[in-house]
């Protein structure tokens, strides 16, 4: 078991808690969770399982490392695949693993295929399924990630939020509050714990071949990423989004990392031209330390990223959501975001705005602390405790 698994004040007959993860998103979420779950009083016992939604060294290995998550204790290999066959393969290879282990509970986290999976698994078994981040909701069912926070917070058993406008959301779909519990945001216990590691932004130019004056210049730079199915699994989104951001750099210029999948359509569609020249430093996609490097150092973040739009509110930059909603209203209403969808005029005058001195600031959220994952790792120890265990 993971970490400090052999608890001797855990009761019992309680078995260890199934944290899972399976694609990048989800590791600096987990990471704060095993170790407030360590470091908790009764020393919580956990099984880490990787589904293996994600496994290039680049979006997995590198960010284990930077998080310092302790390695698997499974890894189920699943890799790549339509929905229908990734959600499929999880739940197959993830339930031997429940009745194996014993599980008291199973801990999930975010909106990916495998937090979905994972959640169907544990209810139909009648293992009760804790999800952290519950309640975010961008209202569009066209998102993958809208199906799997929908359905995963109408069976789980416990609701952790990060912001109090989930409640809300989660009220209208006729969940009771009783479920739900207002825990903060592990995402940014993550980015405090690691502000003081954060790489330079230069010295990542330099080592990816660019220009590192592009980062070290009064002007400074923005930082882009997209990998949003409908932003770019379409030529027609694809491309004249890559003309805006283009134009953007002339403006300020990009430093870009790139998402397999927004690599292999750029290749697809031919559209290298766009991304190429001295303005754009293309890179691979990035590390933790690195991406939180290239964050705090930028004047401006234009991205399509969940995550990043709470990361830049928590760093106080500027983020111009490339997406027609957002389902973290919060890092609009408090924080640095605005969304500006696909609108080349918004995005411009966006960037404009910057290269002017201005650019939006805000304020950092209610629970945005740095203790998020005490908080969830204190109300889950009572919670199981009071509930009990097999044979009580
Ligand atoms: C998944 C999540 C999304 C999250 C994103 C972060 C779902 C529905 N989507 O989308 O919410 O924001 O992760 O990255 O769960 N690939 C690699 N190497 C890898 C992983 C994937 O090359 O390690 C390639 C795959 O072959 C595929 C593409 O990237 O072509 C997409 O991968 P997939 O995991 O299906 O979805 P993401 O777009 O990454």
């Amino acid at each position: 078991m993971t970490g400090a698994s052999c608890s001797k004040n855990w009761p019992e007959n309680l078995g260890p808690v199934l944290c899972v993860v399976g694609a990048r998103p989800n590791f600096m979420k987990m990471a704060p969770i095993l170790r407030a779950f360590a470091g908790h009083e009764l020393a919580i016992p956990t099984r880490l399982i990787h589904t293996g939604q994600h496994y290039d060294r680049e979006m997995n290995d590198r960010l284990f490392e930077d998080l310092r998550l302790p390695r698997p204790d499974v890894n189920l290999g699943v890799g790549s695949g339509t929905h229908a066959v990734q959600t499929a393969e999880i739940m197959k290879r993830f339930e031997p693993q429940v009745d194996e282990s014993g599980a008291s509970c199973i801990l999930v986290v975010g909106d990916v295929n495998s937090t979905l999976a994972c959640t169907l698994v544990g209810v139909k078994k009648g293992v009760p399924v804790a999800h952290v981040e519950a309640g975010l909701r961008s209202f569009d069912r066209g998102m993958p990630e809208e199906i799997n926070r929908v359905l995963t917070d109408q069976v789980a058993d416990l609701l952790y939020t990060s912001e109090r406008g989930a409640l809300d959301n989660l009220r209208r779909e006729g969940i009771s509050p009783a479920r739900v519990e207002f825990a903060g945001n592990v995402m940014i216990d993550s980015l405090i714990a690691n502000r003081q590691y954060a790489r330079r932004p230069a010295e990542i130019l330099e080592a990816a071949g660019f220009d590192a004056s592009i980062a070290l210049s009064p002007a400074g730079y923005a930082v882009a990423t997209l990998h949003r199915p409908s932003n770019v699994d379409r030529e027609e989104t694809l491309r004249p989004l890559l003309e805006t951001l283009r134009e953007a750099s002339a403006r300020l210029p990009l430093v870009f990392a790139l998402h397999p999948r927004t690599r292999g359509n750029i290749e697809r569609f031919g559209l290298d031209a766009l991304v190429a020249g001295k303005r754009i430093a293309l890179l691979p996609p990035q590390g933790y330390l690195e991406m939180l490097g290239l964050m705090a150092g930028a004047r401006l973040v234009l991205t399509d990223s969940g995550g990043m739009q709470e990361e830049t509110t928590a760093l106080g930059i500027p983020c111009l959501t490339m997406r027609e909603n957002t389902e973290r209203p919060i890092t609009v209403e408090q924080g640095t975001n605005t969304v500006v969808g696909r609108d080349r005029e918004a995005i411009l005058a966006g960037v404009a705005e910057v290269v002017a001195g201005g650019g939006k600031r805000g304020r950092l959220p209610e629970l945005w602390d740095g203790h998020a994952a005490e908080r969830i790792a204190a109300h889950l120890a009572a919670w199981l405790a009071a509930r009990g265990g097999r044979g009580t």
